[in-house]
């Protein structure tokens, strides 16, 4: 069974409540339990922190034993050339994911310290970007 952690960063927590017109109204615990039902052939595993280093320490952790990490490292995207260097350092293939189209928003955010580090970039399908990801790992 292939192991599979979702990381979300920053303010992801506050999913369903946090500015729901540009990332719904749904939280992300009951994403996950959806998602769960739809890859009962993985075993997935999810974790949230606000703390950069704890991101960092996660991704050490599973990321020499696990098939694959889906991050969404919400601002730090943009700003963490610490995470990029973690994602680079493990063995497991990472996927970038963003909810919102990042793309079509401020200028800022259309820079990713994270995207040449990683395998691939799921942007902008709202929470389904999580699935869409996930459906690579199949
Ligand atoms: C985000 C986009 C980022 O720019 C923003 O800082 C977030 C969420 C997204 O999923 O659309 O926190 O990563």
């Amino acid at each position: 069974m292939k192991r599979i952690l979702i990381i979300n960063g920053p303010n992801l927590n506050l999913l369903g409540k946090r500015e729901p017109e540009v990332y719904g109204t749904l939280t992300f615990e009951a994403y996950f339990e959806t998602l769960k039902s739809k890859f009962p052939d993985f075993s997935l595993e999810y974790y949230q922190s606000n703390v950069e280093g704890l991101l960092i320490d996660k991704i050490h952790e599973v990321g020499f034993t696990f098939d694959g990490i889906i991050i969404n490292a919400g601002a730090y995207t943009h700003t963490s050339i610490a995470i990029a260097d973690a994602i680079r350092a493990v063995k497991a293939p990472v996927i970038e994911v963003h909810i919102s189209n990042v793309y079509s928003r401020e200028e800022f955010r259309h820079h990713s310290y994270l995207s040449a580090a990683c395998k691939a970039c799921v942007v902008g399908f709202g929470l389904d970007s999580y699935r869409l990801a996930l459906e690579s790992f199949r």
